[in-house]
């Protein structure tokens, strides 16, 4: 396989842009990043399916708590996006800057996006870098209506 090739051909794969947010129950622990490998695997039950880096704080955090909260950005939101590539803030009770609220069942949802949805993690097969994260889909909330932040629009790629 020519690495070139390999390279641009995954780098042809469609994404959308969303921060996962995580917390633990036991030490109220926070973690927040930027992701692009996500997508739904199965309607029944609902299930999605996240490549989470296996050295992230997220990643650490999910082990524990067994939950996740998929915020989605919409299409103006790029500058969401870039304040969770890096690692995780709380001050003035916001979120590496961005107001968030946590909900019943342990979810943490960032007020700006326009919807999110909270899983159980069911399975985590850990074969590469980043491990696969399959979650039960088990709560949703929609804040406003909006177009989804495509990659490719960005112009920025993590793939490959
Ligand atoms: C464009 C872009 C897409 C990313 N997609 C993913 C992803 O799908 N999964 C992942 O684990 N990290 C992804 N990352 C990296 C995380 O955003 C970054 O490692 C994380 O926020 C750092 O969190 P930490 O403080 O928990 O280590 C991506 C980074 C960029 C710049």
């Amino acid at each position: 396989m020519e690495e070139q090739i390999k390279k641009k051909v995954l780098r042809m794969i469609s994404y959308g842009l969303y921060i996962l947010t995580v917390k633990t129950v036991e030490k109220e622990e926070i973690a927040a990043g930027t992701i692009n490998w996500l997508s739904q695997c199965s309607f029944k039950p609902p299930l999605v399916m996240v490549g989470v880096k296996k050295d992230s704080n997220s990643y650490r955090l999910l082990q524990e708590s067994k939950h996740f909260t998929i915020n989605i950005l919409g299409k103006d939101q790029k500058d969401i996006a870039q304040a969770f590539f890096g690692p995780t803030k709380i001050e003035n009770q916001k979120l590496n800057n961005y107001e968030y609220y946590i909900t019943d069942s342990n979810g943490v949802v960032l007020k700006d996006c326009p919807s999110f949805f909270e899983c159980d993690v069911k399975h985590i097969y850990g074969e590469g870098d980043h491990a696969v994260v399959i979650g039960e889909v088990v709560e949703a909330g929609l804040h406003r209506e909006d177009e989804p932040l495509y990659m490719l629009t960005t112009g920025w790629f993590y793939g490959g």
